[in-house]
């Protein structure tokens, strides 16, 4: 496998963020090196809200979490790469983002959280002899993991671990929850809630997979959803452009000029007239029309005609020419409406396209950077990251999710160290697990 951006991430010198220094690493798992503070989680009071049965407040979310340690089992890859290794963490997702900020002290240190929680399907995720599969009943494979969990139960399982995951964002930070028509809706409730309605940035809706003939009354569903938030107005984008298909410039450079070139033509002038200035004043004694003023100046006009840029109609209105190859190599914007499948053949049930990560990745991260995703399943987003130099956190609860993740980043050529940890409740009876 080959990595797409140099691996070594640059020295950010103020702005690392030394979460396990290797030489006190065994120590200061055990002791708390901040305290969870309770009272300054400033989640603004939202307009709309969701309500329903068994809903806690947001301190009550915080405080009913239990102190957790994390015990070191192995690390794999090399030294070097980064301070810091990246953590894989086996345990309740919970309790690990707790862990992240009581033990690790990355409260505000995340650049950007990437999750894909069970969808409330009531269905159990198995998966064994190289194949996976979706079933409602036991069969012979192992359990990856049960998704039973629905209603109200469900909604608030998912909203107190936003509530963690905001604190971890940095202030220029992002996340993105990946979930599915059924509930999504509420979900997006909840984080207008928790990030604020101004912070949501977009819905993504991703066709995940080919047309299916479903039996049941309605249409076919081939599409999930990606919510995408900011912790606030400043947060880091890296503009993602696509390349433009033949199709796009056939349809937007419609004309063809004497020397074979596409092009297509704008008007000069925008709406607003202007009083005063150049642009309201008349070139070649032509006002621009009425409530409106030139682009430019008529000086600029008239290098641009000179330079043959500037396409006369038949009725003597002026228009820019834009060439195709001025355009090209920009590429265009992306738009909100993403096809990137599935694997056909998942090494995990619910694995999610590669390409889908990198993408969210490199849009919202620079290399060094801390991505975290809590229900990393199969390590999708981990090897993402992995693989653009920025470093990484993964937690799940499913054995096989590690195992899984485990195998698919030792692949990697110069993997950078990561270290497994073992995330457990300091007093087990205080904490119900979920999901395992
Ligand atoms: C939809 S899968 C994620 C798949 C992943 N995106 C991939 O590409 O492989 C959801 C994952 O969340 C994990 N999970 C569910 N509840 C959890 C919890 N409370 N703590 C940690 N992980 C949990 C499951 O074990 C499962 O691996």
């Amino acid at each position: 496998m080959k990595r797409t951006t140099k691996h070594k991430s640059p020295k950010k010198e103020n702005k690392r963020t030394a979460y396990l220094k290797r030489s006190d690493r065994s120590s200061i798992l055990h002791e708390t090196i901040a305290q969870w503070p309770l009272q300054v989680i400033d989640i603004p009071k939202a307009k709309i809200t969701l309500n329903y049965e068994g809903k806690k407040t947001v301190a009550e979310c915080i405080a009913t979490v239990p102190d957790a340690i994390l015990l070191e089992v192995k690390s794999y890859g090399q030294i070097g790469f980064h301070d810091d290794p990246n953590l894989l963490i086996h345990g309740d997702n919970l309790l690990g983002l707790k862990a992240l900020v009581t033990k690790c002290g990355l409260k505000g240190k995340i650049r950007q959280v990437y999750i894909d929680p069970p969808f409330a399907t009531g269905l159990e995720f198995r998966s064994g002899n190289g194949r996976v599969a979706t079933i409602s009943s036991g069969n012979g494979d192992n359990l990856a993991y049960s998704d039973k969990m629905v209603g109200s139960e469900y909604l608030e399982f998912i909203r107190e671990r936003l509530i963690f995951l905001r604190d971890l964002l940095s202030d220029d930070g992002t996340i993105f929850v990946h979930n599915d028509y059924k509930v999504g809706h509420y979900i997006k409730i909840l984080m207008d809630e928790i990030f604020g309605e101004k912070h949501f940035i977009n819905d993504i809706t991703r066709i995940k997979c080919n047309p299916k003939n479903f039996s049941r009354k309605g249409f076919g569903n081939i599409k999930d959803l990606i919510l995408f938030y900011s912790k606030s107005e400043n947060f880091l984008w890296n503009e993602p452009r696509v390349e433009m298909t033949k199709e796009d410039i056939e349809r937007l450079f419609p004309k063809i000029d004497s020397g074979g070139r596409r092009y297509t033509t704008t008007p000069l002038h925008a709406p607003g007239e202007t009083s005063n200035g150049a642009t309201g004043q008349p070139w070649n004694g032509l006002f621009p029309p009425s409530g409106r003023h030139w682009r430019v100046p008529p000086k600029e006009l008239t290098r641009l005609d000179k330079m043959n840029l500037i396409e006369w109609s038949s009725t003597g209105n002026p228009r820019k020419k834009i060439f195709a190859e001025e355009v090209l190599s920009k590429g265009k914007k992306l738009q909100d409406l993403w096809e990137l499948k599935d694997p056909p053949y998942p090494r995990y049930p619910t694995e999610k396209n590669f390409e889908l990560l990198k993408r969210i990745i490199n849009a919202t991260s620079d290399p060094g950077d801390i991505v975290l995703d809590c229900f990393s399943g199969s390590g999708t987003t981990l090897l993402a990251a992995e693989m653009l130099g920025r470093r990484w956190i993964g937690i799940d609860n499913s054995v096989l999710a590690i195992q899984a993740t485990i195998k698919k980043l030792r692949e990697v050529p110069n993997l950078s160290e990561f270290t497994v940890y073992e995330c457990e409740a300091i007093d087990k009876k205080l904490h119900k697990g979920t999901n395992q």
